[in-house]
Formats: C-alpha cells, sequence, structure tokens
C-alpha cells in the first residue's frame, strides 16, 4: 500500500482531565462521526466547512456571525476539538459541529455539490522543499474541494507564508472548475494565531475562488 503522506505532525500531549471530561460530555452533542460525513450537506442549510481550524477562533465567530448556515469544522489536533467544543457551548452556538478527522479523507467522502463554502485558514505552510509535498493545499486536494462545492460556491484560502500563497495560486489554476475571484479578507476575523504572525512580520495573504462550471475544452460546437 503506499505510504500516506500527512498534512499535519502529530505531537500532542495527551488531553488533560478537565479537557477529558468536557469532551466526553459534549462529544456525542457536537461532534459528526464517520458516518455522518458522506451526509454532509444533505440537510435543508447550506454548510461552510472549515478544514484545520486550530483553536477556532475564526470558526466560532464566523458561524457566530451568521446563524443562517451550519459550520462544520475539521480538526485533528484534539485540544483545538476540545477548545471549540467549549466555544461552542458557551456562546450558546446551535449552528456549530466538529469533526475528527483527516480532512483529505474526509472531502473525499462528501458527496459531489453538497457544500456552500470551504475555508482553510493558515494551513500549515511545510517551508522546507523535502516537505512540500506535505502541504495540504495542492492540486489534487483542491480538485476534490471544487467537486464537494455547489456550483457558485466559494472556496476561501488565507496564508501568511508568500511562497505557500504562490504555490496555491499555481495549484488553483491547474483545477478547471475553480476561478479566482478576489484576494480579499471580508470577514475573515483576526485570530492569535494570525496577530502572532503580523508581529513577526508575515502579514497574511487572502485568496478567494469561486466554484464554477467545467469549461469544455473543445469550445462551443
Ligand atoms: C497552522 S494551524 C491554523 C489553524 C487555524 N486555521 C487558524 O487560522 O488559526 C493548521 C491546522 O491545520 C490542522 N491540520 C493540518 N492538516 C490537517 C488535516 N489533514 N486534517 C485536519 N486538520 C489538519 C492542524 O492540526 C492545525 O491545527
Amino acid at each position: 500500500m503506499p505510504r500516506v503522506i500527512r498534512s499535519y505532525a502529530r505531537r500532542e500531549r495527551p488531553l488533560g482531565a478537565a479537557a477529558l471530561a468536557l469532551r466526553e460530555r459534549l462529544w456525542g452533542q457536537l461532534a459528526l462521526d464517520d458516518l455522518a460525513w458522506a451526509d454532509l450537506g444533505c440537510g435543508m442549510r447550506e454548510v461552510v466547512l472549515d478544514i484545520g481550524f486550530g483553536d477556532g477562533e475564526a470558526l466560532l465567530a464566523l458561524a457566530a456571525a451568521d446563524p443562517a448556515r451550519d459550520y462544520v469544522g475539521v480538526e485533528v489536533y484534539r485540544a483545538g476539538l476540545v477548545k471549540v467544543l467549549r466555544g461552542i457551548e458557551q456562546a450558546g452556538l446551535t449552528n456549530v459541529r466538529v469533526i475528527e478527522a483527516d480532512a483529505q479523507a474526509l472531502v473525499r467522502a462528501v458527496g459531489d455539490a453538497r457544500i456552500g463554502a470551504v475555508h482553510v485558514f493558515f494551513p500549515d505552510p511545510w517551508p522546507k522543499a523535502r516537505h512540500h509535498k506535505r502541504r495540504l493545499v495542492q492540486a489534487p486536494f483542491l480538485a476534490e474541494v471544487a467537486r464537494i462545492l455547489r456550483l457558485g460556491g466559494a472556496l476561501h484560502l488565507a496564508t501568511d507564508w508568500g511562497p505557500y500563497a504562490d504555490a496555491m495560486l499555481e495549484a488553483a489554476a491547474r483545477v478547471p472548475t475553480l476561478a479566482l475571484s478576489d484576494q480579499e479578507r471580508g470577514m475573515r476575523p483576526w485570530t492569535r494565531f494570525e496577530r502572532r504572525g503580523l508581529r513577526l512580520g508575515q502579514g497574511a495573504r487572502d485568496l478567494r475562488f469561486r466554484r464554477i462550471a467545467a469549461v469544455n475544452a473543445a469550445g462551443p460546437p
């Protein structure tokens, strides 16, 4: 079997007792399991998928400001998952769910055109050339993201690593069903992670795309 190349590093301390208790209490109510993956977006409301939400600041703020849509966050970082469970409870949000999963597998499991918007904010940049293969945002992944977006659906990427932003643009250019719409941050909230980057002189770049119909390469008859 080919070796799986992960876009994340598993170097987490085990959860403490309080985090484990919170997880135990809220998981059944606020987390979606593997079986629910494929059903994402089957409901009446539009789904926004936040991939790699970290501590969840953007996920929680955007969901609170947008109660008409459902927000689903996918993460592998357990402490982040617990923080979001706590945040959902504290803010009384009813439109946020989390999934503990590798987003690459999750996206592959979602049906065509089910999702209204996908956010990938500050994916790990893997700056060393020998690690570029671990970057999440590459053309095959973007093709899968485009497949699960409804026509007109939005993909919002943000990174504070300039060369990664360039690589993202190149990768997206290889996906004919994605069109760059603008490079504005829009409603994307500031997060602790981003503010730290700014202090280090790393400004963020936002790349926003729309899911468009496939252009027939042969052109009109
Ligand atoms: C640099 S952090 C950014 C977090 C957050 N989006 C923000 O803007 O602050 C990248 C996050 O992506 C998560 N991640 C990386 N690869 C992932 C994958 N394949 N599936 C799910 N989460 C992933 C990591 O665990 C990490 O929390």
